[in-house]
């Protein structure tokens, strides 16, 4: 069997095909996000779609992010929330926010979507609550302070969507002093421990690597 990275990515160029399809509204980001020098770091097709369908599976009207990048995952999310919905994107970089709300609004979806730009430290307190569902993708060092709003501002029942879980597997590596890593592990430990939710992680690899995410409810 070949588990190479190689056919990983092969593999979930293959499952994208198969089941992603088409979107010029998204894939129309990504040229954009590339054009303007943004870090290549957004979700896979096929984690935007999983992203999309999470969303459409818990009914989810109110959806918050955490790090709108380009706003790729943001597209996935506005299409799943229907046309009364509302995506509240959170961006700390100005530069990426204005990427992004340039392809939202091409998408299509630009009345659905509010981006707000500052650090979510500033930002989150200023939202009101009851979100149904709520995807953290930003910088891995603030994750615990993230999950901390998220169930915050995430009613009962509400959907948990933590990016960025596996690293290579580094997780396991206790004398680590990667930040990123470190913040994820604690971020992990949080779901775990913390009695406002219930929480899972998968495992994934493929175009981006050796990866997860996870997925908890708010108690
Ligand atoms: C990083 C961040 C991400 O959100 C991601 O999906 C991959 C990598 C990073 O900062 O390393
Ligand atoms: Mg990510």
């Amino acid at each position: 069997m070949d588990s190479t990275p190689d056919a990983w990515s092969n593999a979930d160029a293959y499952l994208a095909d198969l089941l992603v399809g088409h979107d010029p509204g998204l894939e129309a980001a990504l040229t954009a996000q590339r054009d303007a020098g943004l870090p290549e770091i957004e979700v896979a097709p096929v984690g935007g779609k999983f992203l999309h369908l999470l969303a459409r599976i818990s009914g989810a009207r109110r959806v918050l992010e955490i790090g709108t990048l380009g706003g790729y995952s943001t597209i996935w999310l506005a299409r799943a929330v229907g046309a009364d919905g509302r995506v509240v994107t959170v961006e700390a970089e100005a530069d990426n926010a204005a990427v992004a709300r340039a392809s939202i609004d091409a998408a299509g979806v630009g009345d659905r979507v509010d981006i707000r730009i500052g650090r979510g430290a500033d930002v989150l307190p200023t939202l009101v609550g009851g979100f149904d569902l709520v995807f953290i993708d930003a910088d891995k060092e603030s994750n615990t302070i993230y999950l901390d709003w998220a169930a915050k501002l995430g009613h009962s029942g509400a959907v948990v969507v933590l990016d960025n879980i596996g690293r290579d597997g580094e997780i396991v590596r206790e004398d680590t002093t990667d930040t990123k890593v470190i913040g994820t592990r604690d971020a992990l430990r949080m779901l775990g421990e913390d009695p406002r939710f219930d929480a899972t992680a998968l495992q994934t690899v493929g175009v981006k690597g050796w990866d997860g995410v996870a997925l908890a409810v708010v108690v």
